[in-house]
């Protein structure tokens, strides 16, 4: 019995009259972000509600499993939405149920706001996505992201992708991506408050004074290594200090390069 059900206290306070600063998840906004070109990342995955109502995001790494935050799994209906850039634009786009699909929660993820926050979502063979669809201009809308390799070492230029929600819950048309500064586990711990349950199975962003480091993107996406040829997922957004917008706290990743055992056992695909 791999699922959990994982009742979340979700206490992101409407950053209200009260500043000062608490950790939670990502409201969704990439803040100074900009948009991405077209078919730039195959590999995301828009998680929404029954509505199509986007509430999470994911990263394809085959062709039936979804790499997310085990704070996204808390609904088990909805679908996993993949091949979009212009939301409102269906040409390319695969859409999958989540009503055959089996969620996995990593067993040492607490519920809230702290390590381990990392999930899988396995669908069924015959709900597989089609990783060879060609689109108009030739390029494949649907691609997996390729795994870190062990030995990454956790820093370095990486990149963002999202179509995160801005405060009135309106998404941007297009996905956004944002330039991050990917910063070590000692370097991260030393910029976070005392108090922070931050792991070093984490990874972090952050850009010194600078509030676009904190709390971007959307919850389960990914964080990546851009390549020329195959990205590489290095971190799925987990939570960051709220309100976003006022905080230059680092942001938070499950770091994936610390679950490559976890995932090689959890997934179906070997
Ligand atoms: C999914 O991937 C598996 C393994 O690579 C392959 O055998 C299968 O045909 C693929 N399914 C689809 C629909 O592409």
């Amino acid at each position: 019995m791999r699922t959990f059900v994982v009742i979340l206290a979700l206490a992101l306070a409407a950053a209200s009259a009260n500043l000062i600063p608490q950790p939670g998840f990502p409201d969704g906004r990439i803040i100074n972000g900009y948009e991405a070109t077209k078919g730039e990342a195959p590999y995301i995955v828009s998680l929404q509600s029954t509505s199509s109502s986007h509430f999470c995001a994911g990263s394809l790494i085959d062709n039936v499993t979804i790499l997310t935050a085990a704070h996204c799994l808390t609904n088990k209906e909805g679908q996993a939405v993949c091949g979009a850039h212009d939301r409102t634009n269906q040409q390319d786009v695969q859409i999958r149920k989540f009503t055959n699909a089996q969620y996995v929660i990593h067993e040492k993820y607490g519920g809230g706001v702290g390590p381990n926050d990392i999930g899988l979502i396995l669908l069924n063979e015959e709900d597989a996505f089609d990783l060879n669809a060609v689109s108009r201009d030739g390029s494949n809308p649907v691609a997996a992201v390729g795994l870190p390799s062990k030995t990454f070492e956790g820093t370095g230029d990486g990149c963002l992708y999202g179509w995160g929600r801005d405060n009135s819950g309106l998404l941007p048309t297009n996905l956004q991506k944002l330039d991050a500064n990917v910063i070590g586990y000692t370097e991260c711990k030393n910029a976070l408050p005392v108090t922070s349950s931050i792991a070093e199975t984490n990874v972090c962003t952050h850009t010194s004074g600078k509030a676009d480091g904190a709390c971007n993107g959307d919850s389960g996406g990914p964080l990546v290594i851009k390549s020329e040829y195959v990205d590489t997922i290095i971190g799925i957004v987990s939570w960051g200090y709220t309100p976003c917008a006022s905080t230059t706290y680092p942001s938070v990743y499950t770091g994936v390069a610390s679950f490559l055992p976890w995932i090689a056992e959890n997934r179906k695909a070997k």
